[in-house]
């Protein structure tokens, strides 16, 4: 039954997008803010702080470690990069920090086949204080970032009002539509006016962006990406449909490779974005990050389940007294993806069940891949039983496809 109904909720979703004709599948990349924020003391952190030097050599790194090839493509500059604006009033990059400017580091990232991906602030300032883009500047920074050949905008909402918001978003995604260069959309919006209807219009704001920030920015501790993780389960009956190709729910950066997840946890994280289909931002140093860490980033298998082309949100579908929850996104070819998750803090938790009871149909035989071990099962009956091992806030994650019809008695 709950396979079945996937092909029509894919038609729904259809002809209620922003119609640039980006983002079909959630993006992937790297965005700087999480982990290097806005750190301006080149003098004392030369490597560390927002500069040209951090972007190329992030750009290397994506362009040379196997990230971009596996779809790893955007390179994102957050808040801190604005020196000011010239007499015509354009904005332009902090000469000191950014001495070639924006145009050369989007030359920089298309000559490694990277996208690059630039932050404004819809408002007086920006949430750090620079230059904001107010409604009458926003066509004109439109036609600036598509000057410089940028390909995605991350638009924040610091220094502004509710009406200038709703009037600055839709203008800017006009205004981006306008110069005829292909920008995907990252709205803050959402995010500033409490992320659920009323006074969110998520039609309105899918015909407007690409991808949304609902809710707070995350920061590198677990309990910040639960707290965000639960926000988004409790309020997912609004949120799971409202995503799609070309419109996603943004949860917020990775913090894998950072400080504040174990590696049960920065699992945890990879599962569960990947299964929500949310956008999947590293943000941490890939000049120094650990062969384990991207393990987790590069599982191919997960990378395909995120990518999936029908593009639909998955859901938490259980909540068990034992503190174990299970989601599921399903995928094209009736196939689809389990996460089964510990809010445990004991020992690993032996979870049984059936893919019956996750509401799957006896009309087929599954074939099993656990996406993190590689570990298979071949032959899994809906109402045969199963246990999965799942450790402290860890997860177990399953790539399950139908194959055979269970009646066909040469099996
Ligand atoms: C602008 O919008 C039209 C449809 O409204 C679409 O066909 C076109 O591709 C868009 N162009 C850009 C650059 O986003
Ligand atoms: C933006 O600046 C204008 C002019 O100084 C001021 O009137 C307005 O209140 C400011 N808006 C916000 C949201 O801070
Ligand atoms: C949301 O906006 C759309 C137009 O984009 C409008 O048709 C619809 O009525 C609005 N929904 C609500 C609940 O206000
Ligand atoms: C399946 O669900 C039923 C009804 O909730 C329950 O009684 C049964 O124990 C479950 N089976 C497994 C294997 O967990
Ligand atoms: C399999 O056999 C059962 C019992 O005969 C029947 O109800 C069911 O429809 C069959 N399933 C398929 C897919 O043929
Ligand atoms: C499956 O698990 C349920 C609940 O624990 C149990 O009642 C049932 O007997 C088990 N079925 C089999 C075939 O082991």
């Amino acid at each position: 039954m709950l396979l079945m109904i996937v092909p029509l909720l894919a038609l729904v979703t259809q002809g209620l997008a922003l119609d640039n004709g980006l983002l079909k599948t959630p993006p992937m990349g790297w965005l700087a803010w999480e982990r290097f924020r806005c750190n301006i003391n080149c003098q004392d952190d030369p490597q560390n702080c927002i500069s040209e030097q951090l972007f190329m050599e992030m750009a290397d790194r994506l362009a040379q470690d196997g990230w971009r090839d596996l779809g790893y493509k955007y390179l994102n500059i957050d808040d801190c990069w604005i020196g000011g604006r010239d007499n015509q009033g354009n904005l332009v990059a902090d000469p000191k920090r950014f001495p070639n400017g924006i145009p050369f580091l989007a030359d920089y990232a298309h000559s490694l086949g990277l996208k690059l991906g630039i932050y404004a602030d819809l408002g007086n300032f920006t949430c750090m204080g620079y230059p904001g883009t107010t409604l009458d500047k926003v066509v004109q920074d439109a036609q600036t970032f598509a000057t410089w050949q940028v390909d995605m905008l991350k638009l924040d909402g610091c220094y502004s009002t509710s009406l200038e918001r709703a009037h600055g978003y839709p203008k800017m995604a006009a205004a981006l539509n306008a110069t005829g260069h292909p920008i995907a959309f990252s709205c803050s919006w959402p995010a500033y006016e409490g992320g659920l209807p009323p006074k969110v219009n998520y039609t309105t704001l899918a015909k407007t962006c690409n991808l949304w920030r609902n809710y707070e920015d995350i920061q590198d501790s677990w309990s910040s990406m639960l707290n965000i993780l639960d926000w988004f389960v409790s309020h997912q009956d609004v949120l799971q449909p409202v995503a799609g190709p070309g419109h996603w729910n943004d949860p917020d950066m990775l913090l894998i490779g950072n400080f504040g997840l174990s590696f049960e946890q920065a699992q945890s994280q990879m599962a569960l974005w990947t299964v929500l289909a949310a956008p999947l931002f590293m943000s941490t140093d890939l000049r120094t990050i650990s062969a384990r860490n991207m393990d987790i980033l590069q599982n191919p298998l997960m990378i395909k389940i995120h990518q999936d082309p029908l593009g639909i949100q998955g859901r938490r579908i259980l909540k068990e007294k034992s503190q174990i929850e299970v989601y599921l996104r399903p995928l094209s070819n009736k196939a689809s993806a389990l996460v089964f998750f510990s809010r445990r803090m004991d020992i690993p938790y032996h979870y049984q069940s059936s893919l019956a009871n996750l509401s799957y149909s006896s009309t087929y035989i599954y074939e099993v891949q656990n996406v993190y071990t590689g570990e298979t099962i071949s032959g899994l009956r809906a109402y045969t039983n199963f246990t999965v091992v799942i450790n402290p806030s860890g997860v177990v994650m399953w790539y399950v496809y139908p194959t055979k019809n269970p009646n066909t008695s040469w099996l």
